[in-house]
């Protein structure tokens, strides 16, 4: 890891920061200010609605740059052409069905829309809304249209909307919509909609196996990977049902189902259950390989016991168990954390584990000495069943995830999603 920090870039960027005029707009602080933390130069572009609910001091205090808010202050420095030329993202949070509606048909009527207009880098919308706006007609076609000129038009989440109700139409966590920003900073292309209709499951997390009521055998996997894998799948276009064990720090991912497991046993039982509807399955949770064979009711008590009391039994290994059930066209991904050993590296030990688990894909991580676990960022290799092995740049682990779907999504257009 650079001593600078995981989604930090080797040069601090230029980032337009819209701000639309909803409720969410104070979250915009959030991602502004993880933004700056970050090293890049933000400016921001409240619209005229937008400062109803957060006022420019705040944007200029947060940014440590003036907010321009009218197309008609500083002419002479023509903000309105300048800003979005020179920018390297442009970023709209929230994105409001008026300003999806606007930018969808090009308007130039205030300073951010000119702005999306003279934009030749990555642009980047986050919308917000209640769910009857995001779901009528008129907003969906305008997000296509968008989509369609390679703007990315973030998934909104699922949950509490403004007042009681709830439902999709949420502003995604700002965490979310950073590490979607990094992402398009590090790589343009990264987020196409070549997963549209295609079905995806995905592990993710660290499996626990009970001793007792107290005691778990358990692994250091976080589940960061297997959510960036689920995060970009959806924003792909892809349906993604994520299996997570042990994710709770985690938030779930905009557009994801998300089922919850504890043990080896529900997660083969959950992974199992969804891929037969699948067209992928990526397998990047840690799944102990051995669980207590007599998990005690009541909990062991260190006087009067055998020292020795654990005796473990194998758990079935998911992965090739999902290989020997597989459908015709399915692509099947695993994961391999090796740490290499005096039997050969970390590139020997996955090129036998690709082999032996029968898998298209193989993902494999250099573990130990700071690596992989409970950290934001990743790299390894990809390695295909094909013989293909690709090194994966470190960056986010979204980055590492980005490049698993281009591999995938190449299999799959050998064959056509079903209508
Ligand atoms: N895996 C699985 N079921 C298990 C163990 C692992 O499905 N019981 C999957 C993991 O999700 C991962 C891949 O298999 O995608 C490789 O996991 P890993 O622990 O590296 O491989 P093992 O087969 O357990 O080999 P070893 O631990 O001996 O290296």
């Amino acid at each position: 890891m650079s001593p600078a920090g995981p989604a930090r870039l080797d040069s601090p960027r230029r980032i337009v920061l819209g701000v639309g005029g909803g409720i969410a707009a104070y979250k915009a602080c959030e991602v502004l200010r993880r933004l700056t933390e970050l090293g890049h130069q933000v400016r921001v572009i409240p619209t005229e609605a937008a400062l109803h609910f957060i006022g420019a001091p705040t944007w200029e205090a947060l940014s440590g740059l003036p907010v321009h808010r009218d197309l008609f202050a500083d002419v002479a420095e023509v903000p309105h052409v300048r800003w979005g030329q020179a920018a390297d993202l442009v970023l709209v949070v929230p994105a409001t069905a008026d300003l999806l509606a606007r930018a969808a048909h090009g308007r130039a009527d205030d300073l951010l829309c000119a702005t999306l207009l003279t934009a030749r880098c990555p642009v980047l919308l986050v919308p917000a809304m209640h769910t009857e706006m995001w779901e009528h007609p008129a907003t969906v076609h305008n997000a296509a249209v968008l989509c369609s000129r390679g703007t990315v038009v973030a998934q909104p989440a699922s949950g509490r909307l403004t007042g009681a109700d709830s439902g999709a139409g949420r502003l995604p966590e700002p965490a979310e919509i950073v590490d979607l920003a990094v992402l398009l900073l590090r790589r343009a292309d990264a987020l196409p909609s070549d997963l549209t209709g295609r079905r995806v499951v995905i592990s993710a997390g660290g499996t626990r196996e009970p001793l007792d009521p107290v005691r778990y055998l358990g692994n250091r996997s976080s589940g960061r990977q297997g959510y960036a894998l689920a995060r970009v799948a959806a924003q792909r276009g892809a349906r993604v049902t994520l299996v997570a064990a042990h994710t709770a720090e985690l938030t779930d991912p905009a557009g994801v189902q998300v089922l919850d497991v504890g043990t080896a046993g529900q997660l083969r039982e959950a992974v199992l259950t969804a891929a037969p509807q699948a067209d992928a399955v990526v397998m990047a949770a840690a799944v102990a390989d051995f669980r207590p064979a007599n998990p005690q009711l009541s909990k062991i008590k260190k006087t009067g016991v055998d020292p020795d009391p654990i005796s473990l039994v194998c758990t079935p290994d998911i992965l090739a168990e999902v290989v020997r059930r597989r459908l015709a066209g399915q692509v099947v991904v695993g994961f391999a954390a090796e740490t290499g050993d005096s039997e050969g590296d970390v590139l020997t030990h996955g090129r036998a584990k690709l082999a032996r688990k029968g898998c298209d894909l193989l993902v494999v991580n250099a573990v130990g000495e700071g690596g992989a676990f409970e950290v934001d960022h990743n790299s390894g290799w990809l390695l295909g069943d094909d013989g293909a092995e690709t090194e994966l740049p470190e960056g986010p682990k979204s980055l590492l995830a980005s490049y698993v779907w281009d591999a995938v999504a190449t299999r799959l257009k050998r064959n056509p999603p079903a209508a």
